[in-house]
């Protein structure tokens, strides 16, 4: 099997349910309302475990009744949490407002995350371990620097999504070896507005970019190598929360695995519409099975 590691935050979701985000100064009534487990880099844990990897989930969680469901959440899904430390304070959450096109705008509140500011002792072993590290942006950046290049040091692949959107400090990108942002992101990053242009603007930082397009598929370029436009399942969005994490974690898994390119990104935009035609972050995530069932060369 292969073993990926992952970096980052755990939150449990504040998830309310309705027909049209409020404007400011508006109040609207919801349809619902569920506290539900996720966190970006949780996220791309569970999804990584049940696309069939062994993974191991470094970060933390608060001491409350919170951090005991992420915890458990993570277990149930396979992933191990030896290395999620508990500390004295509040879990990190998310305050989410889905509406009915299954869109999203999200308030995150770091929590324990914040306190994930450097590699804790065991974390470089693990990373050392794993065929690739998992990153995103919802801890402390001096951790996913020293995560990458703890990673870097021992040869294991990076893997960074740059959410949230932020400027990257140069021997961050030095470390990264697969930069997966989306639209508003790569924007962000690049001030480029055509995601084509903003992915090639992001080649010259690192060897290789994944620009997500939500449901319209991913764009692929790496260097020296001809560009990959992968489409999306046409499917019926409910909850699009997590979906971006669902296609990481199981995208890291098939590459981990050595399928090609083009083959991986099919596999994981499969996972991850799969996983926006149901309610939740990383309860929405399918199984391999499901997953291999959904797939289409
Ligand atoms: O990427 C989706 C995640 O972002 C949610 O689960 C929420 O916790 C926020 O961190
Ligand atoms: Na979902």
């Amino acid at each position: 099997m292969t073993h990926i590691a992952v970096l980052g935050s755990s939150n449990m979701d504040l998830v309310t349910y309705v027909t049209k985000a409020p404007q400011r100064g508006e109040t609207v009534t919801g349809r619902d309302f569920r506290t539900t487990p996720g966190g970006k880099g949780a996220n791309q844990a569970i999804a990584a475990a049940r696309a069939g990897a062994t993974v191991s989930m470094i970060g933390a969680v608060g001491n409350d009744a919170f951090g005991l469901r992420l915890r458990d959440t993570l277990e149930h899904s396979g992933v191990d949490t030896d290395f999620l430390r508990t500390i004295e304070g509040p879990s990190g959450t998310a305050h989410i407002v889905v509406d009915d096109e299954g869109g999203n705008s999200i308030v995150v509140i770091p929590g324990a995350n914040g306190t994930v500011d450097h590699l804790a002792p065991g974390d470089e072993e693990v990373i050392a371990s794993a065929d690739a590290l998992l990153l995103q942006l919802e801890i402390p950046l001096a951790a996913v620097v020293a995560g990458a290049q703890a990673a870097h040091r021992h040869g294991v692949r990076t893997i960074l999504t740059p959410a949230p959107a932020q400027p990257l400090p140069p021997e961050l990108l030095a470390a990264t070896d697969l930069l997966i942002p989306n639209e508003y992101e790569a924007v962000t990053l690049t001030g480029r507005t055509d995601p084509g242009e903003a992915a090639a603007a992001l080649l010259d930082l690192v060897p290789e970019v994944l620009v997500t397009l939500g449901p319209t598929g991913s764009l692929y370029l790496a260097r020296g190598a001809e560009r990959l436009v992968v489409p999306a399942p046409r499917v019926k969005a409910v909850d699009s929360t997590g979906a971006g994490d669902t296609f990481v974690g199981a995208l890291a898994v098939a590459l981990a695995e050595e399928k090609p390119v083009r083959e991986a990104l099919s596999w994981a935009a499969a996972a991850a519409a799969l996983s926006v035609q149901r309610e939740g972050a990383s309860a929405s995530m399918p199984y391999r099975p499901e997953i291999e069932a959904q797939y289409t060369a």
